[in-house]
């Protein structure tokens, strides 16, 4: 069912709510526009105005790693000042009452956390780039650190004393997923009897897979997006109205 108007949708997906015990909400960058950070396929979107940069080509060219890096600190602003929009904080206010054991995001923005659901209990599966890892000994960075080094040789990207590369922390295109995120994003999804993805155009794979292996393990499913999505048909409820506007009412005090 297509929620007719607003308040429908939030008297559904609270009914739905309360009948649930076990909730795992699925967002995408779709929730943090609110928060300034733009999503990737939405007109205006990172992808409308950066090529994504292949797994590959960071790997085989420094030309590629420093402008990896170069798109990277052009979005610190966004990235940095950030707070947790109306969508992470209810998320946050069900995690809380119990009703949510864990979330799955493909967001790497760190705003889950920041909204006070411990990062045990939040499953990124793209990873996340508010720090950086070295690809060969995995020794962690910060941004801080990185952006001294490449400021301060011309715009070069730093590698690790161990003579790896350093990247964000997150899963590019071409990368392998992280094993272990999946597989308790898989967990999670199969135990669920509510699936909600929020803000998620639902086209990367295999992430986009989830809703589909929810409901097959029938749980209830609910899509919140602005946008169509190709598992419309499949959902108990879609919500195409803006995330905050949806949510707003399920955030607690
Ligand atoms: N309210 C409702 N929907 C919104 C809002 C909002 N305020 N803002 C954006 N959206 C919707 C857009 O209409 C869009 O369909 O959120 C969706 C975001 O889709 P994408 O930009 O494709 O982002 P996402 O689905 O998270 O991308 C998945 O692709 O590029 C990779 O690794 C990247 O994790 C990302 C993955």
């Amino acid at each position: 069912m297509i929620a007719p108007d607003l308040a429908t949708a939030i008297s559904e997906l609270r009914g739905l709510i309360a009948g649930a015990q076990s909730i795992i909400p699925f967002t995408g960058a779709g929730i943090s526009t609110e928060c300034g950070i733009p999503d990737f396929r939405s007109p205006g979107g990172l992808w409308t105005k950066n090529r994504p940069i292949p797994f590959d080509d960071f790997m085989t060219s420094s030309e590629m790693r420093t402008e990896s890096w170069r798109q990277r600190f052009v979005l610190e602003e966004s990235f940095a000042q950030a707070q947790p929009g109306r969508g992470h904080r209810a998320l946050a206010t069900l995690y809380h009452a119990g009703k949510i054991p864990a979330l799955v995001t493909q967001n790497i923005d760190n705003l889950h956390q920041a909204s006070g659901i411990p990062p045990q209990d939040i499953v990124e599966l793209h990873g996340n780039t508010t720090y950086a890892l070295c690809l060969a000994c995995a020794t962690r960075y910060e941004l801080s650190w990185v952006r001294e080094k490449f400021e301060a040789n011309g715009q070069h990207a730093p590698d690790c004393t161990c003579g790896g590369y350093i990247k964000t922390a997150t899963v590019s295109f071409g990368q392998a997923m992280p094993a272990e995120a999946m597989q308790r994003a898989e967990e999670l999804t199969k135990r669920c009897d509510l699936f909600v993805a929020v803000g998620s155009s639902l086209v990367v794979w295999p992430a986009a897979g989830f809703p589909l292996m929810a409901k097959r393990n029938g749980a209830a499913l609910v899509i919140v997006n602005r946008e169509s999505t190709e598992f419309d048909e499949l959902a108990d409820l879609v919500v195409r109205h803006d995330i905050g506007d949806v949510f707003a009412p399920f955030i607690g005090n």
